[in-house]
């Protein structure tokens, strides 16, 4: 196999003219690996190479390998040419098929701004290589035995300081327990709630429904209480115990108001328990980040995070803050599941939080994100109306008319969206909208995708 294209004499014809620039490159690329003149295992040029072979900027093909590397046709490793990755040459033209989806209830169409997960090509591939590899050198070889169900020492240790710093969360990491994402920490707390008697819970109205189903199974009656724009209506709770979203609101984006947040912590003082689902807290994109509510009675409010939003869902690793009371019930409900901590992967976040590559990655990821909302709100046509645009990976447009109109539009124009109107508990007459992660495309897909959005939006409005 070639080293190098041009020393080992690789001649392969790019249909490419200088005029289509960065985007005719990257396809004539794409063409000439999916139609196997550039097999699996072949070195490409290196950037100078082809920058000098083709007359352009060597940034312009910087730019185009990274792109290709992020869609999965080339592989980069350090210190060694790129080359066609082992499966491009099956893979679908990226251009004009829709990628597969492994959320499987995204549509599979071209544009995905389908809430619930970030840009998954920014996953910090290196730091997370980096810090597995220090931990598999280093850790003792007791780390490899079956552990804690809690998760081991190290992370509970690191996510406490970590989230005492970033979130002002009352942590003991003797009550962090660590599971297998938000989804599979209300399953353990649903467990231990019916367990200790609590046969009811609340969520905010509207709210995920796939996280009330969850609380469902483990035989809860759920309730719902509505949400206005300063937040949940705490006098509405009607069941012992609460799910709320306070930092950002999940579909409407409001932050819990102050009076509010007071109000809850009182109502928690009193006997009712709060689970605080704290699940994009780190991309405050405005102001200064809206601490959590659970420092106000940590002995009655769960404190809930996720490694879903900052770093992948893929990892699946979210952690619970528990009361004292709390944290002997959670863990033997996670006993009784079969869980044992995945140990090597905690490791390794406790690792990126303790060396600091996990803030750095975090401060990076608010940046872009704040950019892409910036982005995002220019573009939209007259007729919209934006709600929860200060934090997080989405924002809802309050829509005329048909919200299910506008879904239309989008799956038209090949474009995913989400509806407001699956959220709703109760059944009277609610606002119209559609919620729109602008997260998840890859960078480099970003402007193209956000042109479909729009001229879906505008077909609409
Ligand atoms: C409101 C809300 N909470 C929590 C989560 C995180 O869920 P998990 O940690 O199970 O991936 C999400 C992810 O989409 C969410 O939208």
């Amino acid at each position: 196999m070639a080293e190098s294209w041009s020393s080992a004499g690789w001649d392969v014809h790019l249909d490419w003219s200088p005029a289509s620039g960065r985007r005719g490159l990257a396809d004539a690329l794409r063409r000439a690996i999916r139609d196997g003149r550039l097999p699996a295992g072949t070195a490409v040029p290196s950037t100078r190479a082809l920058a000098i072979d083709l007359g352009i900027a060597r940034g312009t093909v910087t730019r185009v390998y990274a792109d290709l590397t992020a869609e999965g046709y080339l592989r980069t490793t350090q210190g060694a040419p790129t080359r066609v990755a082992a499966d491009s040459a099956t893979r679908p033209p990226a251009r004009d098929v829709a990628g597969p989806r492994a959320a499987p209830w995204v549509p599979a169409v071209r544009w995905d701004f389908y809430p619930g997960r970030p840009d998954l090509s920014s996953f910090p591939r290196a730091a997370w290589v980096s810090a597995t590899r220090k931990v598999v050198a280093e850790t003792p070889a007791s780390s490899f035995d079956y552990g804690d169900e809690r998760g081991p020492a190290a992370l509970r240790e690191a996510l406490a300081r970590y989230l005492a710093r970033s979130r002002g969360v009352v942590a003991d990491p003797e009550r962090i327990v660590v599971c297998g994402g938000f989804n599979h920490a209300l399953t353990a707390l649903s467990r231990a709630l019916h367990e200790r008697g609590d046969l009811a819970l609340a969520f905010e109205d509207p709210s995920l429904p796939q996280f009330r189903d969850t609380a469902a199974r483990s035989r809860l009656h759920i309730t719902g209480v509505p949400v206005d724009e300063r937040g949940i209506m705490v006098s509405e709770i009607d069941s012992p115990a609460v799910v709320v979203t306070p930092a950002h609101q999940y579909p409407l984006g409001h932050t819990l108001a102050p009076e509010r947040r007071r109000e809850l912590a009182r109502w928690a003082s009193a006997g009712g328990l709060v689970i605080e689902d704290d699940y994009d807290g780190e991309f405050r994109l405005d102001r200064q980040p809206v601490g959590c509510v659970q420092a106000l009675a940590p002995e009655r409010i769960v404190y809930a995070g996720t490694a879903s939003k900052t770093l992948a869902p893929a990892l699946r690793i979210g952690w619970l803050v528990l009361p004292g009371a709390l944290v002997e019930p959670v863990r033997a409900a996670l006993a009784d599941t079969g869980w044992r901590a995945p140990a090597l992967s905690h490791l390794t976040l406790a690792e990126l939080i303790s060396s600091g590559a996990y803030d750095r990655h975090v401060r990076q990821r608010r940046t872009a994100y704040r950019n892409r909302r910036d982005r995002l709100l220019a573009a939209l046509p007259d007729g919209f109306t934006p709600t929860g645009i200060s934090a997080g990976l989405h924002l809802l447009l309050q829509v005329h008319g048909d919200e299910q109109e506008y879904l239309a539009a989008a799956r038209k124009n090949s474009v995913a969206v989400d509806s407001l109107g699956r959220h709703w508990i109760s059944d009277s007459d609610h606002p119209q909208g559609i919620v729109v992660g602008y997260g998840s495309p890859a960078e480099h897909a970003f402007g193209p995708a956000l042109e479909a959005l729009v001229r879906s939006l505008a077909g609409k409005s």
